[in-house]
């Protein structure tokens, strides 16, 4: 992962910004759970950051939404976290207002609302705290 690049992605599409070491803290601990997309000249359009049991970031740029990245992303990230490290389900957390990414974990994927977190965002948004369990019960 080119992280500078992903980190341009990421400074466009999300109020919720991290460090160069954050990136790096993830890449270097599961390097097997991080993706990125690119265009037919390598330059990153969407990323996912995620480490063991949790998503921390994902984003696509605005012209190359709505072509099922997102939804590879996070498929990629998913099969990867039970394929090396054995994960039982998959945590993150969305802005409540975020209709686009909560359309894409629920209706796409299969994620449930397992937690409203009050004031979780630095500008006092709520998020819903969503989860996707590997193993459902029957
Ligand atoms: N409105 C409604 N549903 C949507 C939308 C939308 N704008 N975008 C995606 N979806 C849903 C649809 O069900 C879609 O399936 P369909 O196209 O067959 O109807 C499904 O998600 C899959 O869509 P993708 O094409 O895979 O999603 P995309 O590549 O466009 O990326 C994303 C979705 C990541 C939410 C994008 O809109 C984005 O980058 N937004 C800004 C950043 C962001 O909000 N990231 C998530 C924050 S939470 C977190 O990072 C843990």
């Amino acid at each position: 992962m080119d992280i500078r690049q992903a980190t341009n992605a990421n400074l466009l599409n999300l109020p919720e910004n991290y460090t160069f070491k954050y990136y790096l803290y993830h890449a270097l601990t599961w390097p097997e759970l991080s993706y990125v997309a690119v265009d037919p000249r390598g330059r990153i359009v969407g990323y996912i950051l995620a480490k063991i049991g949790h998503v921390t970031s994902i984003s696509v740029l605005r012209p190359y939404r709505r072509l099922g990245l997102a939804n590879k992303l996070m498929k990629q990230s998913q099969e990867a976290m039970v394929a090396h490290y054995n994960a039982s389900h998959i945590t993150l957390h969305v802005r409540k207002s975020n209709r686009a990414a909560i359309s894409l974990y629920r209706d796409t994927l299969g994620f449930e609302v397992h937690a409203m977190e009050k004031g979780y965002y630095a500008d006092g948004e709520d998020a819903y705290g969503m989860r996707y369990l590997f193993n459902k019960p029957e």
